[in-house]
């Protein structure tokens, strides 16, 4: 089992599209998937079942579960939903899960373990994508915590580097808890290849962190949205579409570099 997650402070950059869209392609190569939704917003989660479904979940039937010492012997052994997609279940979150996402959560004890005892309990699944909120409080604590491999989403146009710094700190952070946590890449999304801005942005960020972005990019394309407004991950909605082509290729890269044993490294560490 191979667990990812998609991390960003940044909002809008796509983590929540990347993971829906790439579980639909892992899906359609014989994968099991399960998407844990890590944040309150709950985007992942209304893109398979709509907002009426998971807006009305109690705590107990959602992510919140863990951190909520009211349920402290509640099974979760029946959080995962089934989608209407062979091969994706997901946990879900909601609003419920917004009171437990705290600054500084490294103080948080035995609950940075959460979702890691999570997968544990849960039927194996091939890979688990982990969608956070955008920052570095306590849901993408307890993902990186968890996690093999993070994958950091990037729009071209995130000139304020910080953001990507504060994401590599944390990742840093996290390995005291969890040694085996390493950096899977950037992303490049919303890519519009024909803006110059853009163009230049992506030739930056290979320059600063070379092997460490993913050769392949995510464009900017209607399909994204348009599936995602159907409830249906690219790959099923439009498989023929660019979108899809390029969230194919992203699967491949993934798996390429999971498979080469070398982590790779770049300027920064791990
Ligand atoms: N490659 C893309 N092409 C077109 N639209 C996209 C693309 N990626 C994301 N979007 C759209 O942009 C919006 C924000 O994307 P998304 O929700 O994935 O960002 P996010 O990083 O998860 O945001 P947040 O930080 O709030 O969780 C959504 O409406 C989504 O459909
Ligand atoms: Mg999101």
């Amino acid at each position: 089992m191979t667990v990812l997650c998609l991390i960003n402070q940044k909002g809008g950059c796509g983590k929540s599209s990347t993971g829906f869209h790439l579980a639909g392609a892992l899906a359609a190569d014989g994968r099991r998937v399960l998407l844990v939704d890590a944040d309150p917003q709950g985007s992942t989660s209304q893109g398979f079942f709509g907002p009426g479904l998971v807006e009305s979940l109690p705590p107990e039937r959602t992510l919140a579960v863990l951190f909520d010492e009211r349920f402290g012997f509640a099974d979760r052994s029946r959080l995962a939903l089934r989608t209407e997609f062979e091969g994706i279940d997901v946990v879900p979150a909601n609003h419920h899960l917004a009171r437990h996402n705290k600054p500084e959560p490294e103080t948080g004890g035995d609950l940075q373990y959460a979702v890691r005892e999570l997968l544990d309990e849960l039927p194996a699944y091939d890979v688990v994508l982990i969608d956070c909120p955008p920052n570095l409080y306590t849901c993408s604590w307890t993902a990186m915590v968890a996690s093999d491999r993070v994958l950091i989403p990037v729009p071209p146009e995130d000139f304020g580097t910080q953001g990507i710094r504060a994401v590599h700190a944390a990742v840093g952070e996290a390995r005291t808890l969890n040694p085996s946590l390493r950096r899977l890449g950037h992303l490049l999304t919303r890519v519009d290849s024909r803006l110059l801005i853009h163009r230049s942005y992506e030739k930056e960020l290979r320059a600063a962190y070379g092997e460490l972005v993913l050769d392949t990019t995510v464009p900017e394309a209607s399909a994204f949205k348009v599936a995602l407004a159907r409830r249906r991950p690219v790959e099923f909605h439009e498989p023929h579409s660019k979108a899809a082509e390029a969230t194919r290729e992203l699967m491949r890269e993934i798996d390429a570099r999971l498979a080469s044993k070398q982590p790779r490294r770049a300027a920064g560490g791990a």
